[in-house]
């Protein structure tokens, strides 16, 4: 191999940079790692002589073992070569082991599902800023209190929870929710039935792990939720998206040529994104297709909580005794999204079925937050902090109105608002909607487009204004931020 010699040498001064009298690391360990990152990045190459043990000892200003040492490690290593009288040179060593961290070359290959997954994961929205939709009001929610109840649960927690579990989640925490669930939404259910997951994301992956195979087809609310699409896109299935009308997914709609969906994904008590409250004709006439067909209802109740002018509309799953329909709630909007609990209410003949799945698939645990958060419920904190969060989101959406109302004077058309945590407002063309979202974007503005909500070629334009999670002063400088750009916009067409 040819040798060339390092010129006199940028070795020394550039080792002498980096040594510090650093405690945690020897300077045996210093020296050691600079030679071997240069020699791994390239920037000394097969062939490159280092500078004598002597010299550098002198030129550091360390003893000369300390040199020795380290190169006695790259030598044992294989990354230099001694060889008598020429002293110590750089081995010839494989691309591999020399561009330790250059980028991967190896093509990634993803999945159908994979690229479908990744197509709809690009449009999360990072942060929480003004109008992102599905928020709580995280600056409203009692941290104190509840970090109080965590510590104290988490200081009294069972040894037994420490282990596997296969209970579907604490027994405490059912026994509450199912109080809960039966009071304020009339669900059918007892203990038993109930399945605490990670989030309602989790409850529909495992109802789609155990209901359906590859190619199976589910029916999906048009507009609908982006998780639910992502769940079922990337588990194989063929989403049939079924248009939604004023009183929901209507099954009239469904092409003519459908084969019978296995799952019917729907949000009955408030659509997400349109906010339409599917009456109970529609509902009754969904359970009849769902029976004929032999496909399971999922009812996803993610907000039913906050309705402003009425009592919340009571549940699908309530309505009738033996019908096939799973309950799936989630504490991401009426706690917080970061707690990731959600839960799933299944006849009583699957309960034992799902439960096991749930453990086999996903495992569970976490009972010291369960535990508290079954303390948080049964002492009437958390329809306590429902009622205050209905109060202050009805307040926010009323300040999110004010600030729009000379948009709406202008032809801006806003839900009714009368529940949820968003208000939607529909504007005339596509191009508008993607106008208005780029320039809100360079204001660090997030509007959803509520083009994004359909899977089909057909997409109506509109904007997703989530209200909840901003405080009022956001909403009204961001309210009035998206007026004017609406009005400018429309005197420009
Ligand atoms: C329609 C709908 N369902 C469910 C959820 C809650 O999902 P998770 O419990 O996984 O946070 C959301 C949250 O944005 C939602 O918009």
């Amino acid at each position: 191999m040819k040798r060339h010699d390092v010129a006199g040498n940028w070795i020394a001064e550039a080792l002498a940079l980096r040594l510090t009298a650093n405690e945690a690391t020897t300077l045996v360990q210093q020296l050691y790692c600079s030679l071997k990152a240069w020699i791994q990045h390239g920037e000394l190459t097969a062939g490159d002589t280092l500078p004598s043990s002597r010299h550098l000892s002198r030129a550091l200003g360390v003893s000369r073992n300390t040199v020795l040492a380290a190169m006695d490690r790259l030598l044992a290593e294989g990354l230099l070569i001694a060889r008598q009288g020429a002293g110590l040179y750089v081995a010839d060593l494989p691309a591999l082991l020399t561009r330790a961290e250059a980028p991967p070359t190896v093509p990634v290959r993803y999945s159908n599902r994979g690229n479908k997954l990744l197509a709809l994961s690009g449009t999360l929205s990072h942060g929480h800023r003004a109008f992102a939709p599905g928020v709580p009001a995280l600056d409203l929610f009692p941290r104190e209190q509840w970090q109080r109840l965590l510590r104290r649960h988490y200081y009294q927690a069972e040894m037994a929870w420490m282990d596997y579990q296969t209970s579907g989640g604490l027994p405490a925490l059912k026994a509450a929710l199912c109080d809960y669930l039966r009071l304020s939404r009339a669900v059918r259910c007892r203990p038993e039935q109930i399945v605490i997951t990670q989030g309602a994301q989790q409850a529909f992956e495992l109802i789609t792990q155990l209901f359906t195979d590859h190619g199976d087809s589910v029916w999906m609310e048009e507009p609908g939720y982006g998780g639910a699409q992502a769940c079922f896109l990337a588990s194989g299935l063929a989403v049939t998206p079924i248009p939604v009308d004023q009183q929901g997914l209507n099954p009239s709609l469904a092409p003519e040529n459908a084969p019978a969906p296995r799952l019917i994904y729907v949000t009955p008590s408030h659509q997400y994104p349109s906010g339409v409250t599917m009456p109970a004709p529609r509902r009754l006439t969904l359970l009849e297709h769902a029976s004929r067909t032999g496909s399971w209802i999922i009812e996803d109740d993610y907000d039913s909580e906050f309705r402003y002018d009425t009592p919340p509309t009571p549940s699908l799953q309530g309505l009738a005794e033996q019908a096939s329909v799973i309950y799936v709630g989630t504490f991401s909007k009426v706690l917080y999204p970061g707690l990731r609990l959600g839960y799933l209410v299944v006849p009583e003949a699957l309960a034992e079925d799902v439960r096991l799945a749930h453990a086999r698939l996903h495992r569970e645990g976490n009972y010291p937050v369960q535990s508290a958060l079954a303390e948080f419920i049964a002492n009437g904190h958390f329809t306590r902090h429902i009622a205050r969060m209905r109060a202050a989101y009805r307040q926010r959406q009323a300040c999110l109105r004010a600030a729009l109302a000379p948009a709406v004077a202008a032809g801006l058309r806003l839900s009714d608002g009368h529940a949820g945590m968003h208000l939607l407002a529909e504007l005339d063309t596509i191009a508008e909607e993607g106008m208005l979202v780029r320039r809100a974007e360079a204001q660090g503005i997030t509007l959803s487009p509520l083009s994004r909500y359909y899977l089909a070629e057909n997409k109506h334009p509109g904007l997703v204004l989530g209200y909840a999670g901003s405080t009022e002063s956001e909403l009204t400088s961001a309210g009035a931020w998206l007026s004017d750009a609406y009005l400018t916009l429309r005197q420009h067409l």
